[in-house]
């Protein structure tokens, strides 16, 4: 079987992270071969870095590049849509960084393009990927702590000084940036269930993005999450699944946990090693992503039976309306 053979757009932050985590893995089964960046300069700092054989001063051109496998997009969100359709319509597969877009009618642009063309488009949620969470709906499968009826799930960090994280033009904003994470753990838990309602609270940044929200999402049969997350303050950043006959919690960074604890007995998942540099905490875990992407592509598939396009959908749309009912607009039209 030959390598996957991955081209990168972008020569950011968690691009860098990205390519790390790639390294961790067998080089017979992962490649990046191409790195693309708005400028070529910063793209060839990037291909010197990681000994990547092919650069790009624009993403045009690795749209274009036939020996491409998958382009993983870690631009920030609000040039996804531009060009992941891009990638899409030259029939490139895609893993794309979270969220997936800026608002549901985008997501759905994108949705059906991938449809369309017959290529493989998954929301980069690394976090399904971590043994913890491929634990967590292996013990829900066997209902080893009965039926769910709490699920909480928190992400806080002060990330006041990260221009992308506030500034609402770079798509800043706690929901679109941190908050995903909750609301796609309670939707994993709830196995892509759509919430019978979705309630939101919070406050806005001076900037006009959204700096604190709690969220209910409230399902059929007298169950509840209850999502927090802030851009001001770190939060414990734990998880709970409380069940009729139990409870599933994660310690801490539900985004990429290294630790579950079930009914008070805990289990420990390190992420790989690596003596390389990393943007993000427990970023070499983003190599269960990359591997699951492969064996996708190695099946012919064009979604993610774990994180589906639906499931992007349906957390756009929960998005959307706790956007509404704080009082703010990510659309663009
Ligand atoms: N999975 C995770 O753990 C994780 C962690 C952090 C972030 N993310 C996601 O990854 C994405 C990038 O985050 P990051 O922290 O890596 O961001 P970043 O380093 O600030 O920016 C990433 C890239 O976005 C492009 N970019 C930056 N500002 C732009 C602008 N004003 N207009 C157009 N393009 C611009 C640049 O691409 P060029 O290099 O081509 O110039 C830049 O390198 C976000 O969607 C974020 O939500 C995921």
């Amino acid at each position: 079987m030959m390598a996957t053979k991955w081209g990168i757009c972008s020569a950011g932050k968690i691009s860098n992270d990205f390519v790390v985590a790639l390294e961790t893995l067998p080089a017979e089964d992962h490649r990046a071969i191409a790195v693309a960046a708005r400028d070529l300069g910063r793209a060839k700092e990037f291909a010197k870095t990681f000994k990547i054989p092919k650069v790009y001063g624009s993403y045009e051109e690795l749209a274009k590049d036939p020996d491409i496998d998958v382009v993983y997009v870690g631009a920030i969100h609000t040039v996804h849509r531009d060009v992941v359709l891009m990638f899409l319509e030259n029939g490139k597969n895609v893993l794309c960084e979270k969220p997936l877009a800026m608002n549901i009618t985008e997501v759905k642009e994108m949705t059906s393009a991938a449809r369309k063309n017959n290529v493989f488009l998954m929301e980069a949620f690394w976090s399904r990927f971590f043994p913890v969470y491929e634990q967590i709906r292996s013990l829900l499968d066997q209902k080893v702590i009965g039926e769910v009826k709490v699920v909480r799930a928190e992400f806080g960090a002060n990330l006041l000084g990260v221009p992308r994280a506030v500034e609402k033009e770079l798509g800043g904003g706690a929901i679109l940036d941190i908050g995903c994470y909750c609301i796609q753990f309670a939707l994993m838990v709830f196995n892509g269930e759509k919430p019978e309602s979705v309630t939101a609270k919070g406050f806005l940044y001076e900037t006009g993005a959204d700096e604190t929200v709690t969220v209910i999402l409230q399902y059929l049969g007298k169950r509840q999450a209850i999502l927090t997350c802030t851009l001001v303050t770190a939060l414990p950043n734990q998880a709970a699944i409380c069940g009729t006959k139990g409870m599933i919690q994660i310690p801490s960074h539900i985004w990429s946990p290294t630790s579950i604890i079930v009914n008070g007995k805990e289990t420990k998942y390190p992420v790989p090693p690596t003596t390389k540099a990393l943007n993000f905490s427990n970023s070499t875990g983003l190599s269960y992503e990359a591997e699951h992407v492969r064996q996708c592509l190695l099946k012919g598939l064009k979604q993610s039976p774990i994180m589906s396009l639906a499931e992007s959908e349906l957390l756009a749309s929960i998005m959307d309306e706790v956007h509404i009912q704080l009082g703010i607009n990510y659309n663009r039209e």
